[in-house]
């Protein structure tokens, strides 16, 4: 298996005992093995036999993915594929529920100290009630959600969450699972040089991975970001702080926040649109264009539309839906996002989508030299191979600019 990053621990990270963490690597393990060894093996499966079946009694190729689906679901290779990806999703989970366990009443002591010492704002709402396509099921089987509090001033999902996510991606978001963040802002420092936003939004934060890269580059920016969950945004404020990173949090939903109208310059989302509903999207594009200064630019980055792939490539993504309880993620990339953001306000000829190549490829073209915070220092004393980090790509990003005179 490839040797990707290993975490860069930071205070309010739950300690793994010599036990968790050997269970932790061998469901990160078997995730690269479902990834990397059972994967490539499906399109073969699809082509020489599943299609070949399909072709005998229809006299025809399947056209979409859903009768793609009709033949796959039937072929045990496919079976055993989807039977052991979720058995490997549901072990990384479990692999690190024992350690926040363990550790919870420290980990919210320590969460109250570092969020007590912060120069920022946290900003919690006792009365605050999270929408229900968050708290109705599990999304991606993690246990309790994002919103789940079964105690005083609980930070258990979110610890779950950073240590979790982690194995989830396999180590490739690099040490502080914050590759999406590094990306966009390496995004937007190419494509709009001399940018300065004086006040930037990070909407659906979780934990705020992704959240502290805009600080790093913007220093002189007053950063926000927002989640519905109430231990994910406690957990992402001691974070911040026991990083040294001066980051502001409040819970609030993307829908309808409290912020006045156009007080930011910059207002960015990462994989947290695929997690809401296709009532709240239009809603949440909306809000961005309200809360958006005059030429104020939103980034969204999250699922590429199905209309850019194969039926197949649309197929395997789909089976997120499917079998990892994420319901919105097959209907999200069906939607017309361009036409949403042009409803909400957004002139567009300043809509598009677009690609920002991953950070950690680029880093790895330069040596990890490319992390530059102290807290990823773990990474700094090694050299890296190309091997070692993930895969083609980029993020799919959606941008819109708000018009510089209404
Ligand atoms: C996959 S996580 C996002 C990960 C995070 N942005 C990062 O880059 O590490 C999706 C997050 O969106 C949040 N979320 C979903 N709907 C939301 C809404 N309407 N307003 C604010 N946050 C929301 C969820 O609670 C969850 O924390």
């Amino acid at each position: 298996m490839l040797n990707t990053f290993q975490q860069a621990p930071h205070p309010m990270l739950p300690k793994s005992t010599h036990d968790e963490a050997s269970r932790q690597e061998f469901s990160k393990s078997l995730k690269q093995f479902v990834q990397q060894g059972l994967l490539p093996g499906l399109q073969p499966v699809f082509t020489q036999r599943a299609s070949k079946a399909f072709e005998q009694e229809h006299g025809r190729a399947p056209r979409d993915r859903r009768e793609i689906r009709k033949v796959m679901e039937p072929d045990l290779y496919f079976q055993h594929y989807a039977a052991l990806n979720r058995i490997a999703q549901e072990m990384l989970w479990n692999s690190v529920i024992d350690s926040v366990e363990r550790q919870l009443p420290e980990l919210i002591d320590s969460a109250r100290s570092w969020s007590a010492a912060a120069k920022s704002e946290l900003r919690m709402d006792p009365s605050f009630v999270p929408p229900k396509y968050v708290t109705a099921l599990d999304i991606h089987c993690m246990p309790g959600g994002y919103a789940s509090e079964v105690t005083a001033d609980d930070v258990s999902v979110a610890a779950l969450y950073d240590r979790g996510a982690y194995l989830y991606g396999m180590g490739f978001a690099g040490p502080l699972n914050d590759d999406m963040g590094r990306s966009v802002c390496n995004y937007v420092q190419r494509q709009l040089p001399g940018f300065k936003p004086r006040r930037i939004l990070d909407m659906g934060c979780t934990v705020g991975h992704s959240t502290l890269p805009y600080k790093t580059l913007f220093p002189d920016a007053e950063v926000w970001g927002i989640d519905v969950g109430g231990p994910v945004v406690r957990y992402a404020h001691a974070r911040a702080a026991a990083l040294g990173v001066d980051v502001n949090f409040a819970q609030m939903n993307a829908e309808a926040t409290d912020f006045d109208d156009g007080y930011f310059d910059l207002i960015v989302s990462h994989i947290m649109m695929h997690e809401t509903s296709g009532k709240a999207m239009p809603r949440i594009v909306r809000e961005c264009h309200r809360l958006l200064s005059p030429g104020g630019y939103v980034i969204h980055a999250d699922l590429p539309p199905f209309d850019l792939m194969s039926p197949f490539t649309q197929f395997i993504l789909d089976n997120e839906t499917w079998y990892n309880n994420e319901p919105f993620w097959g209907a999200m990339r069906e939607i017309d996002q361009i036409k949403l953001a042009v409803d909400a306000g957004f002139p567009a000829d300043s809509v598009a989508f677009a690609t920002a190549p991953m950070a950690i490829m680029e880093s790895a073209a330069q040596g990890a030299a490319g992390y530059t915070d102290a807290s990823a220092s773990a990474v700094a004393d090694r050299e890296f191979n190309a091997g070692e980090f993930a895969p083609g790509g980029g993020w799919e990003v959606l941008i819109a600019r708000k018009a510089v005179q209404a």
